[in-house]
């Protein structure tokens, strides 16, 4: 299969909603990272999400939508959801739904589960593909399964190049990170994922901090050890490279590359799995300066210590 890389104005916007309606895989950005699109009611295109990352069949994928009436459409709101969907809808914040019946999407896409993840890009080139296309599209990252998420149309690429339809090319995510996830337990808010809306918003919007995913909550798959691996050996809170070490600074510590010189965690965000893909292509061990643990850090934190984990 060639890959289409289909510029980001009306005419390529229109292909890739035609390619979505005939069940072909589209590559689109939205404001975290990069997104595998897919039509979530077409259980054969669903299927090829799977196949195209090599992913493991039951981890289940979020589904997009244009805003909260579809959200509405499908699923039951506890009245927490419905607040924060309020609050940060548009945006990069995932939520974990109870189904109505009838709801018409593929069983492929929630791997099963009574559940489904939903999400309201802001990004406005996926809203308009969104439109144009009218259904819910089922996106996770447009990566290989297990390896460092898309940020860029290139990546998306490196990735999935002849595997995949077409990649809508709108260039560099601003957030730079997945959206943060949240389930229910009621009308209790269940922190799934830490990501690109700090947690410190939500609070704001809930009165208090999101429970934490505990073992007998259900665990989104994201929170494996390994997900988020660079081929290379990664070493954390380091201050200077070591032996053949390659050094991702932060603030004070300059290193070869850095996330942010003047030490600002947006920054830091956007650009983190743009740093672990050159770095990983350098084929050297990495070390990674120290990151303050709030705001955004929390999520580079936790991003970076997966990428640490021992495999
Ligand atoms: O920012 C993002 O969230 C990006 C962009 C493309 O929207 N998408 C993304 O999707 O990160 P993915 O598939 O890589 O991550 C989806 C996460 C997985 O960890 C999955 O297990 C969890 O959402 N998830 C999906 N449905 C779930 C459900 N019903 N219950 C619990 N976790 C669920
Ligand atoms: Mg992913």
């Amino acid at each position: 299969m060639r890959t289409e890389r289909l510029r980001n104005d009306p005419a390529g916007i229109a292909v890739a909603a035609e390619l979505l309606r005939a069940g072909s895989l589209v590559a689109f950005a939205t404001e975290t990272v990069y997104g595998l699109g897919a039509d979530a009611r077409h259980g054969e295109a669903v299927a090829r999400i799977y196949e195209a990352k090599g992913r493991p069949s039951f981890n289940p994928l979020i589904v997009h939508l244009r805003g909260l009436a579809q959200a509405r459409e499908l699923t039951e709101m506890p009245e927490t959801a419905l607040r924060l969907a309020e609050a940060f809808w548009p945006g990069p914040l995932t939520l974990v739904l109870p189904l109505k019946d009838g709801h018409g999407l593929s069983p492929l896409v929630t791997a099963g589960l009574p559940t489904v993840a939903l999400r309201v890009p802001a990004q406005k080139d996926a809203q308009a593909l969104l439109a144009a296309f009218g259904g819910p599209v089922a996106a996770p990252s447009a990566n290989p399964s297990g390896r460092i998420s898309p940020t860029t149309a290139a990546h998306v690429l490196a990735g999935l190049d002849g595997r995949i339809a077409a990649v809508l090319d709108a260039g560099p995510c601003t957030v730079g990170l997945e959206s943060t996830i949240i389930g229910f337990e009621g009308d209790r808010a269940i922190l799934l994922r830490a990501g690109g809306l700090p947690v410190e918003a939500l609070t704001d919007v809930l009165g208090h901090v999101p429970a934490p995913a505990t073992a007998d909550t259900i665990t989104a798959p994201g929170q494996l050890g390994s997900h988020y691996a660079p081929r290379a050996q990664v070493r954390l809170g380091a201050t200077d490279a070591r032996g053949s070490e390659v050094l991702l600074g932060f603030g004070p510590v300059a290193g070869d590359l850095s996330l942010s010189p003047s030490g600002d965690l947006v920054e830091a965000a956007a650009c983190l799995f743009e740093r672990l893909h050159e770095l990983d292509a350098l084929g050297r061990p990495i070390a990674v300066a120290a990151v303050p643990e709030t705001g955004l850090g929390v999520a580079i934190n936790d991003r970076l210590r997966r990428a640490a984990a021992p495999r």
